[in-house]
């Protein structure tokens, strides 16, 4: 296996009873993340096909309130690290979420809190008793100095009325009701009753009968498109390393960050014949993201999940479906995880692998000769799709022919809802449905890129294009050009995205030039994209501090991988990219990684309802110089349609 593999069950069983042996851990512990140990770079740069790899795994363990990190190396049967991590907060497992749904259900004062609403949940279960009719959703309780709350972990929950299972889980918020609950001992800590509204009265349900009783025929002009490749795909995947055309780069599904490529490269042949295998990131994840809500209203305004750190995107990981979720000839990666009780399983189809025609490549027809010359683009992608709670997020990598790079990330879903009562105040929300509204949020994702071009001596320069002022060097005025500015330390990385100087950010190289003399280079072209608006001393400002900014930039530090900090449960005030930052480190001509907050103002719509169509967001990494012309010169026409 190469140091980058995936996990696999038997190591993850092996690292389990490894500890065990050690003393470490008996059958009260609790796993609170468990992956790959990435070693060092120059390690994974020596090892060569057919060598042994020292296999470790990194695991974080909670021995009741004692949390503990551990490395396991499954090759040697040791324990390389067990250190006790004082003050943390791991993130939540799925199953301690389960008793808490329980708990929340079974609780006396929610029992009462629901009748006074006329609510009856006696037995709590539906007609066919498959699912409860209350539906509780557990929300990270984030960090408010409540008393009660200190020294715990705790979630709180807010409760839908779903009669049937089949029912929309949001169509008919309970709204009014908060429950706050000690995660480790479920006791109910307080039940917040702070008002009532109305139960909508529309079911609110997407489901092909439902629709069809509800609103309409299905229709039934849609003829089938259908993706075929008669002679295979154009690429091959070999354990977990996929090449495409030029480009190489190994997949991990990471319990916390979800889908992560490591060693992304592009290779091109030399001069001489050779192949020279070129890189450009050595590390590519989402190193956290934040939802954080608007609203003021007491059932809204805690909300700020932090999905990755507190939940573990790649736990929340879903199995793929040939021709539903991907279209074409697919390859799909299995991804194995850790559960809280130390169940070990593996998700299939967590990671899919296909080719997209995606339009023109370039084209030109000259007009003096008329000669059409066209070439059809086509993109790689990797992807994979998390459900957290209401929401999808599909993680989507896009690599194509002309040496672009794409990261998008594809939101749908279900809003989360609140009550609507006529006359209701609407500053912080919009009405989506009949006593339905749905607050003003935003989804803000960064993604952490450890740059690599042409090797770990890079640089980032910041690039604004400016009108000049009307003089003697600029008689008629229409005169502007681009300016660039060197990002030389971490305070100076710290910036937003501008789009009318069509900003933009290059990442070079400072040992490697181009034909032309000068340092090749990417360019990360951000969509316009707000940052975080909750004030910066707020406690969503302050436990998403990464969200603060568009762009950051820090010296590669194999440690600092979280923009929120590695615990982001609770207390994690000032954590992950303020604290990596702090020191304000020069990052210039060394290994640097660039870290981009981008996504999504949702001033929600009447249309995001009662499932939210996909809305997209994301950003370009397009060569800058990083080859010496057009690197799709060489794709071939088309073989028949065009000629
Ligand atoms: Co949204």
């Amino acid at each position: 296996m190469h140091p980058l593999s995936m996990m696999t069950e038997a190591e993850a069983e092996a690292a389990k009873q490894i500890l065990r042996d050690a003393g470490h851990v008996d059958d009260s512990s609790r796993f609170h993340g468990c992956c790959i140990h990435e070693p060092s770079k120059d390690e994974v740069a020596a090892w060569s096909p057919g060598d042994e790899a020292d296999r470790r795994l990194e695991l974080v363990v909670r021995n009741g309130a004692d949390v503990y990190e551990a490395t396991v190396s499954v090759s040697r049967k040791e324990v390389d690290r067990w250190e006790h991590q004082p003050g943390v907060v791991p993130r939540v497992g799925l199953l301690e979420l389960g008793a808490v749904m329980e708990t929340c259900r079974a609780d006396p004062d929610f029992r009462a809190a629901l009748a006074r609403r006329g609510l009856d949940v006696e037995g709590a279960g539906s007609e066919n008793g498959s699912a409860p009719t209350i539906q509780i959703d557990p929300w990270p309780t984030g960090d408010y100095g409540i008393g009660f709350e200190e020294g715990r972990r705790v979630q709180r929950c807010i409760a839908f009325l779903r009669p049937e299972p089949t029912d929309n889980g949001y169509a008919r918020p309970i709204d009014g009701i908060v429950v706050h609950i000690d995660v480790d001992t479920l006791e109910v800590l307080h039940v917040e009753d702070f008002g009532e509204w109305p139960i909508p009265t529309e079911r609110g349900n997407y489901d092909v009968a439902s629709v069809e009783a509800d609103i309409g025929p299905m229709r039934t002009d849609l003829r089938p498109v259908e993706i075929t490749q008669p002679d295979g795909v154009s690429f091959t995947l070999d354990d977990n390393e996929l090449a495409w055309q030029k480009w190489k780069m190994r997949i991990v599904m990471d319990d916390t960050e979800g889908l992560v490529l490591h060693r992304i490269s592009y290779t091109e042949t030399g001069p001489d014949g050779q192949a020279v295998e070129r890189p450009i990131i050595d590390r590519a994840s989402l190193a956290e993201m934040i939802v954080p809500y608007g609203d003021t209203r007491a059932s809204q305004t805690f909300k700020h999940a932090l999905d990755a750190g507190e939940f573990g995107l790649g736990m929340l990981a879903n199995s793929l479906t040939l021709g539903c979720d991907c279209l074409g000839e697919i390859t799909y990666l299995d991804a194995t995880q850790m559960l809280d009780d130390g169940t070990v399983y593996t998700l299939t189809n967590a990671v899919c692998i296909h080719e997209e025609d995606f339009g023109i490549g370039w084209k030109h027809t000259d007009s003096a000769t008329e000669t059409v010359e066209v070439r059809r683009s086509r993109r790689l992608v990797v992807s994979s799709i998390h459900t957290v709670g209401n929401y999808e997020y599909g993680l989507f990598w896009y690599f194509h022919l002309d040496g672009s790079i794409r990261f998008e990330i594809k939101l749908t879903g279900i809003l989360t809802t609140r009550g609507h009562a006529d006359g209701d105040d609407l500053t912080f929300a919009r009405q989506v449905a009949p006593q339905v509204s749905a607050p003003i949020h935003q989804h803000l994702f960064c993604v952490r890129l450890d740059m690599a071009i042409d090797g770990n001596r890079n640089s980032v320069v910041e690039v604004n294009t400016e009108a000049l002022p009307p003089g003697p060097d600029n008689p008629l005025g229409t005169a502007f050009a681009a300016r660039e500015t060197v990002l030389a330390s971490e305070h100076q990385g710290m910036r937003t995205t501008n789009s009318a100087s069509s900003r933009y950010w290059r990442i070079q190289s400072d040992e490697v030039t181009n034909r032309l003399g000068n340092p090749t280079a990417y360019r990360l072209l951000a969509s316009s994209t707000a940052t975080m608006f909750a004030h910066p001393d707020s406690p969503h400002g302050q436990r998403g501090g990464f969200a603060n900014h568009n762009l950051w930039v820090t010296p590669t530090v194999g440690t600092e991988r979280y923009a929120a900090g590695a615990y982001p449960t609770q207390r994690n005030q000032g954590q992950g990219l303020p604290a990596y930052t702090a020191g304000d480190r020069a990052t210039t001509d060394t290994d640097v990684t660039v870290w981009h907050t981008f996504g999504l103002t949702h001033d929600v719509r009447v249309e995001d309802y009662p499932i939210m169509p996909t809305e997209y967001t994301g950003f370009l990494l397009v060569p800058d110089g990083f080859f010496d012309r057009n690197p799709a010169l060489d794709v071939p026409p088309s073989p028949e349609h065009c000629h």
